[in-house]
């Protein structure tokens, strides 16, 4: 099935923010324009303002105050990953050429803050405290956790807890963030909001484990960006910090990193058929599971009904999802 059919009942309201968006990322400057609107029309899955407005439909549901979290969501994420593509040097994305790639690094730098600052102008829309606060702290995790991601490039002793504490923040925490402040704008009863920040969290965890196993599993058009470039740029993801129990594998991981590896090696093709092939891509599916079982045990807060069902639904589709 595909993703959008789970929630296929929210359509109409999600076309409404698209436009929203659209219109919120029009700038005086041409080039902030250009830029951010060829990023936005390359696609993209806009998940984070479903689950904006399916945390919104279990409390009193309004659309306008529904939008405004949903555009900040998406325009937060959508700044993270032009400035993600300067620090991955990424040439693609969703299947376009990246904004530093097609404009350079400035551009995309403020292209970014451009973006954050829309961002943030669209949730000034809401009057309570308490949704700026839950922003402002997640956009601070995150880029903590790009800045760890940096300072842990290239360095093969780092171990799950680190990795774990990386994805926590880069990703999981802008999840639960979404479906925090999906619930604070419908007002949903405070124990329901923290069931549906917890849920969050975990489908986010697992969001990041299956996106670092896709770039081992899938194929440039499937991802819409190549594939196979973490371990090139230096990011230790779940399959190879598994991998490297083995200290064999490990020191062909350390000679790859050396100044002198030549990128398109046999040596790093051998590499990756390893990791294909020895079963940390299963032991790292096991963990992504894990936590979309915690991601459903979150959702027993949840009254029975639609809402339940799609969250459910979209979970699972997280746990098998090819793009
Ligand atoms: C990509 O996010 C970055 C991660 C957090 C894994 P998405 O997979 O949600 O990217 P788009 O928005 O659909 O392109
Ligand atoms: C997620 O990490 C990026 C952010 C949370 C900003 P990746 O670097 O793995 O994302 P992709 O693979 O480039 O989409
Ligand atoms: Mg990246
Ligand atoms: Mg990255
Ligand atoms: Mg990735």
């Amino acid at each position: 099935m595909k993703l959008a059919m789970i929630y296929s009942f929210l359509k109409q309201d999600l076309a409404k923010i698209e436009e929203a968006i659209n219109h919120t990322i029009q700038a005086e400057h041409p080039v902030l324009t250009e830029a951010s609107t060829q990023l936005l029309e390359a696609g993209g899955k806009r998940i984070r303002p479903v689950f904006v407005l399916l945390a919104g439909k279990c409390g009193d549901y309004e659309l306008d105050r529904m939008k405004a979290v949903a555009v900040s969501l998406e325009l937060i994420h959508t700044a993270s990953l032009v400035h993600d593509d300067v620090i991955d040097e990424a040439e693609l994305r969703r299947g376009q050429p990246t904004i530093k790639s097609k404009w350079d690094n400035r551009i995309a730098m403020y292209t970014g803050d451009y973006m954050f600052a829309r961002s943030l102008e669209s949730l000034s829309e809401l009057d309570d405290p308490r949704a700026h606060q839950v922003l402002s702290k997640t956009m601070v995790e995150l880029c903590l956790g790009e800045i760890e991601q940096i300072k842990d490039k290239y360095n093969t002793d780092q171990n799950l807890r680190t990795y774990l504490r990386r994805i926590k923040r880069k990703t999981a925490l802008l999840i639960a963030a979404s479906c925090r402040l999906g619930a604070i704008a419908g007002r949903v009863p405070k124990h329901q909001e923290n069931a549906l920040n917890d849920y969050g969290y975990y489908v986010g965890m697992s969001y990041q484990i299956i996106d670092d196993v896709l770039d081992f599993t899938a194929s440039e058009a499937e991802l819409g960006k190549p594939a196979g470039s973490d371990l090139l740029q230096g990011n230790i993801t779940l399959p190879v910090l598994y991998s490297m129990h083995d200290p064999g594998f490990k020191q062909k991981v350390n000679a790859l990193f050396t100044p002198e590896a030549d990128a398109n090696s046999e040596h790093l093709q051998d590499i990756l058929h390893i990791i294909q092939t020895n079963g940390s891509i299963e032991q790292s599916l096991k963990l992504s599971d894990h936590y979309l079982t915690k991601a459903y045990e979150s959702l027993e807060a949840l009254p029975a009904g639609r809402t339940k069902q799609t969250l459910k639904g979209i979970a699972k589709y997280i746990g098998k999802r090819k793009s």
